[in-house]
């Protein structure tokens, strides 16, 4: 089957490459209504969490003689899975790929907006070894609300009890292996120091931390959403910075990135007024959604993708399809 690889970075084709990917075109542009059209004369189309198929997209799609939809992702937000499954297209996904890389991604940017460690690195570049400004404090000790506790959500509680931290945790549907005291999401707000988001986006999840509950939080905790943008309300968390009664957001996700991520714009004009009040503050860090981006977490992707799609070739059912 040929496919075409839409939002495609030069890593991309070389995880791809070495995993024995054949018969791909590599489409740097993302999927939607503009590019739609690329994806002529392929059986398949493979796209990354900021490509858009929505109903039309995914009509016009099936017009081109597209029957397959293989996400290198584990989040399927952005498909329309009910008009999908209508137009006969299937949809697969990669379920798992090194939750790992996300989990670590999580503490990695914790720990830096705890400790305050690029600041730090920036000062000692221009030669100020002065610690004023950079105090931390340990987790070790702290309570720490993981909200949602699937694949990466465990990891995160491995490593969080490991730290010393008490950890809780809130899931509508717990897998029965995890440990942890699970507490409804009102208790885990008011109790957690540190909150991490590691829930997928659905109807349940957009703005799940929005002004109220952003309220209900200590004075000073710390956010981390390393899951999806929507999953907060960023003016109401910019509202909850300016006040003091949030004392640090880390993110790796952003509701509107799909014009911003994966690409540079270091020579544009920002005209995303949230965004670019959200950059200001100093207790603010953000990733570009890199928490997926390693070594390993790619070559999972790349070989859990082409799984995906000889199974589909040899008996019309990809390994890991989602439904609407
Ligand atoms: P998973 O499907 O294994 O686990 C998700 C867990 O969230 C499940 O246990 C589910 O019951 C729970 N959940 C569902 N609704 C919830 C709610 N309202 N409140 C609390 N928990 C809820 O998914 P996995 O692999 O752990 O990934 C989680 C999310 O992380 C993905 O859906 C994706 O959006 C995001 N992600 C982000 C990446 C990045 O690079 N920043 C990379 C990979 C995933």
């Amino acid at each position: 089957m040929r496919v075409a690889l839409f939002s495609s970075k030069r890593y991309d084709r070389q995880s791809f490459e070495a995993a024995g990917a054949r018969g791909f075109s590599y489409i740097e542009a993302h999927l939607g209504p503009e590019t739609v059209a690329a994806a002529a004369g392929h059986e398949a189309v493979c796209v990354f969490v900021n490509d858009r198929l929505d109903a039309t997209v995914l009509e016009r799609l099936q017009q081109l003689g597209v029957c397959l939809v293989l996400l290198r992702c584990a989040g399927f937000n952005n498909v329309d899975l009910k008009a999908a499954q209508q137009l006969g297209l299937t949809v697969a996904r990669v379920p798992e790929y090194s939750p790992h890389a996300v989990a670590e991604h999580t503490l990695a940017l914790l720990l830096t907006l705890v400790r305050k460690t690029h600041r730090a690195a920036a000062r000692v570049r221009e030669g100020n070894f002065e610690l004023d400004g950079l105090l931390g404090f340990d987790l070790h000790g702290k309570t720490v609300g993981v909200v949602g506790t699937g694949r990466i959500g465990r990891c995160v509680l491995r490593i969080f009890q490991g730290l010393g931290c008490e950890v809780l945790a809130h899931d509508p549907f717990p897998p029965p292996e995890v440990t942890a005291p699970y507490v409804p999401l009102d208790e885990l707000l008011a109790r957690s120091r540190v909150l991490l988001l590691q829930c997928p986006l659905n109807a349940d999840t957009h703005h799940l931390i929005n002004a109220e509950r952003l309220a209900r939080m200590p004075r000073g905790a710390i956010l981390v959403n390393t899951s999806r943008g929507a999953v907060i309300d960023t003016k109401a968390v910019i509202r909850a910075l300016k006040s003091g009664r949030l004392g640090g957001l880390a993110i790796d996700v952003y509701e509107e990135e799909a014009d911003l991520f994966f690409a540079d714009h270091s020579a544009d004009i920002l005209t995303d007024d949230v965004f670019a009040r959200l950059l200001t503050f100093p207790n603010v860090l953000v990733s570009a959604h890199q928490a997926f981006f390693t070594e390993e977490a790619l070559a999972g992707i790349a070989t859990t993708t082409l799984a995906n799609l000889q199974a589909f070739a040899e008996t019309g059912r990809a390994l890991h399809e989602v439904r609407g």
